[in-house]
């Protein structure tokens, strides 16, 4: 039986701030159990819902030296769904009313858990086969399993992946704070190792020292390699490429299913969508103050909103694309500058634009499950699962070609009636138009094309299937087993 360990910065469903939770707390589920033992680790996050937090028992603890004092380092555990989740708790280090976004604190907070986190393995009688670390956030994991930690026999032969969700987001602040922050000797601060271009980063640690690196779709880990997506560390990523793998995101078929989904007021599956997927949109069309009415073609945004996300592009053309016979629902939070601009656009088409400005589990589902079109027009996106998502919902996606998106997202062509969504390849506001007015004229104009690409969108399988055994394969590979 093969032992895994994932620890990460956040899990479904006890913290989230974007698609890693979701990743983090669903592909653990699908491993072939048989042969592997996989848990998961993460912060108690004083944020987590109190019946979770309820749910957690208490394993162990001990003291641990970390910047020139002994801190508490608690152990707790809860299986959920079957798989066995452990948290860290030290109620210093995560307080706050959400797990992260401070900056400077994060550094802190995220060097002590990584060291916690390996620290608290012999404690539990846990010895992973292998370590896998997600983002930034746990990319010192691999770099301590080959410095302090290798010492002892517990960790020699841990094995170390780090999955990058995106390259964006790197652990990265001046040398000496670094270096101060991971406890670590001069040798790891040179350009080979954790520096670069003189600061300290925490991601090229784990990229430079982590047995196998993947990220999250094959088109984003090539892209990686192109100074334009790598984010300063392209030249890293081709130096690494024999030992990084692009494995595609699945999502939680059993979560996001229209035919059980609770969120929704009428369930649907592929076969009978047409008759029944508009009662959702005559609902969320009641609860959002939209005009009610089930043929007008609705397009839906769920996203965090930063300049990642492409909302630039529908700034520049929004005010076209409200002269059109259509509704836009957007979903989000992020900059100021753009929760604005929702706002603003709210205001001033209230039967067109509908701004909802907060996080939302439920009414993210109401969305899908509403929408005929989904709009996803990224200037990058390592996978994107809001895509995935969409399609299970049958809310065709209008995407940009890029990273996963390109990868789960099959242009439509009409002369072959194939395909399950629409996108365009340059960043840029009209040719995103163009295309959103296209899939108004097949949704107007062509409703039994319209009806068929809805339903290849929602036959598509985005589940974990597929990608479980790749990482299955990937751990065989380093463990040489
Ligand atoms: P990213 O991780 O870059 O934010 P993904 O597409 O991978 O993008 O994942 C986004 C996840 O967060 C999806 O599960 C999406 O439904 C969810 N999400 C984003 N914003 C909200 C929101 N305001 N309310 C509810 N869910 C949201
Ligand atoms: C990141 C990326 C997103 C990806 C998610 C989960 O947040 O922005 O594209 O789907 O991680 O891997």
């Amino acid at each position: 039986m093969k032992k895994i360990l994932f620890v990460a910065s956040e899990a479904v469903p006890f913290a989230k701030t974007g698609g890693l939770a979701d990743v983090v707390g669903s592909l653990p589920k699908y491993f072939n159990k048989e042969f592997i033992d996989v848990r998961v680790m993460i912060p108690k996050y004083l944020c987590i819902d109190e019946p979770l937090r309820n749910q957690m028992t208490y394993k162990n603890h001990f003291y641990m030296d970390y910047l020139d004092q002994s801190r508490y380092v608690g152990i707790l555990q809860y299986v959920y769904e079957g798989i066995t989740f452990y948290f860290i708790d030290n109620e210093g280090y995560f307080n706050g009313s959400r797990p992260y976004g401070d900056g400077f604190y994060d550094l802190e907070k995220f060097c002590f858990f990584s060291r916690a986190a390996l620290s608290s393995l012999p404690v539990i009688g846990f010895q992973p086969d292998v370590i896998h670390c997600h983002d930034w956030q746990t990319a010192l994991i691999p770099v301590l399993l080959k410095d302090r930690f290798h010492e002892g026999e517990f960790f020699r032969s841990i094995k170390s992946v780090l999955t990058i969700h995106n390259l964006k987001f790197q652990g990265v602040w001046d040398l000496k704070t670094i270096q101060r922050l991971t406890c670590l000797p001069d040798y790891y601060f040179t350009p080979d190792k954790l520096e670069a271009y003189k600061d300290g980063n925490l991601l090229k640690g784990g990229i430079v020292y982590g047995d196998a690196i993947t990220t999250v779709s094959d088109t984003y880990a090539q892209e990686i390699k192109l100074p334009f997506y790598g984010e300063g560390l392209d030249g890293l990523m081709r130096a690494r490429e024999g030992s990084l793998r692009g494995i595609l995101n699945g999502i939680d078929y059993e979560e996001f299913n229209p035919e059980t989904d609770t969120y929704i007021v009428q369930n649907y599956h592929a076969g009978n969508f047409a008759d029944k997927k508009g009662e959702n949109k005559l609902a969320l069309q009641k609860e959002l103050g939209l005009c009610q009415d089930e043929k007008m073609f609705m397009v839906g945004v769920v996203s965090r909103l930063t300049d990642q996300k492409g909302l630039d592009l529908i700034q520049c053309v929004i005010d076209e694309l409200c002269q059109d016979h259509i509704q836009l629902v957007i979903l989000g939070t992020g900059e100021e500058r753009y929760e604005n601009m929702f706002r603003h656009y709210a205001w001033k088409y209230p039967d067109k634009v509908s701004a909802n400005i907060y996080y939302s589990e439920a009414m993210s589902h109401k969305v899908y499950a509403a929408c005929d079109a989904f709009l996803m027009p990224s200037l990058f996106e390592p996978c994107g699962l809001s895509q995935l998502m969409a399609l299970r919902y049958g809310a065709v996606p209008i995407v940009r070609e890029t990273g996963g998106l390109k990868d789960t997202v099959e242009p439509y062509n009409e002369y072959e009636n194939s395909g399950t969504g629409f996108s365009f390849s340059n960043y840029n506001a009209h040719e995103m138009l163009d295309m959103i007015r296209y899939a108004q004229r097949v949704y107007y104009d062509k409703k039994k094309e319209w009806n068929m690409l809805t339903h290849r969108a929602m036959k598509k399988d985005y589940s974990w299937k597929a990608s479980a055994r790749k990482y299955e394969e990937l751990y065989d590979w380093i463990t040489g087993c």
